[in-house]
């Protein structure tokens, strides 16, 4: 059993909802977080700014003792995932949030398909692409959807402003027929049954905590390194603290945690 911790990192608290869910599933893993509130979002960054953030997230990790790292952010997935494999390659195994999506997608051959993330994520078309590849008969119609974060974000959920927002996106012509809808931003599970409900609980609505988290596991276990005890402790830093960053963390991680700022920047 390996009790070093796991490292888990996005651009903010969003990631919360991926590392709630892979708490749930492996309550013994001893979990280190941590959220680059200093430079989010990353939807609307470069590429090269985000590659070079999340090494450095990656690096602190390492320092903190990370046996793994799982990149909890759709945006820096679609972004800097090759590249960070590569960079690490030999030093920690990394997983980021969108192949195992596009694995669970891929055998289920669905007809049509939808996906909503950030405009870094869209931007890339890494979802449509790797789908359409592995799965020819699958068409993906994607979106990107930036204002669903910020409205989460400032509490503005299952209520009128909020069902107005997620209509006028997903009343978009393209989504007409799809069978599954990809929740391709790791903010928007906080609205799954919002987005649910807009299509009469007639679309599946794709969460990928609950995927990404199975897959870690998976990982973890074929490496010889999973923490199979039950009750590990988590850290959580931010490298920028504020107290509205300290209330919101509470929504993504279902329960009450101390957020610590760590300027990993200022060394
Ligand atoms: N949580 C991020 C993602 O999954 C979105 C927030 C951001 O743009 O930084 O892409």
């Amino acid at each position: 059993m390996d009790k070093r911790p796991v490292g888990v990192f996005d651009s903010g608290v969003g990631g919360l909802t991926v590392a709630h869910a892979l708490k749930q599933l492996m309550p013994g893993e001893n979990l280190v977080y941590f959220g680059d509130t200093a430079h989010l979002p990353y939807g609307d960054k470069s590429e090269e700014a985000i590659r070079q953030y999340s090494e450095k997230i990656i690096e602190y990790l390492l320092s903190l003792d990370a046996k793994a790292i799982l990149v909890a952010c759709n945006s820096a997935s679609a972004s800097a995932y090759n590249y960070l494999v590569s960079e690490f390659d030999g030093k920690v195994i990394i997983m980021d949030v969108i192949t195992p999506v596009i694995e669970y997608v891929v055998n289920r051959q669905y007809k049509k398909i939808g996906v909503i993330g950030t405009k870094r994520t869209i931007s890339s078309g890494v979802y449509p692409g790797n789908i359409t590849e592995k799965s020819p008969g699958t068409t993906v119609v994607s979106l990107a959807t930036p204002m669903l974060v910020p409205m989460i974000e400032e509490g503005f959920i299952y209520d009128d402003i909020s069902n107005r927002i997620i209509s006028a996106y997903l009343s978009n012509e393209i989504f007409e027929g799809i069978e599954a809808l990809i929740l391709g931003c790791t903010h928007y599970p906080i609205i799954r049954n919002q987005i649910s409900r807009f299509f009469n609980f007639n679309v599946e609505i794709i969460d990928s905590s609950k995927i990404v988290a199975a897959a870690f596991r998976n990982l973890l276990e074929s490496h010889n390194i999973l923490n199979t005890g039950n009750n590990g402790t988590d850290r959580f830093f931010v490298s920028d603290y504020t107290d509205f960053f300290g209330k919101i963390a509470r929504m993504f991680f279902e329960k009450e945690i101390n957020l610590v700022k760590s300027d990993i920047w200022a060394t």
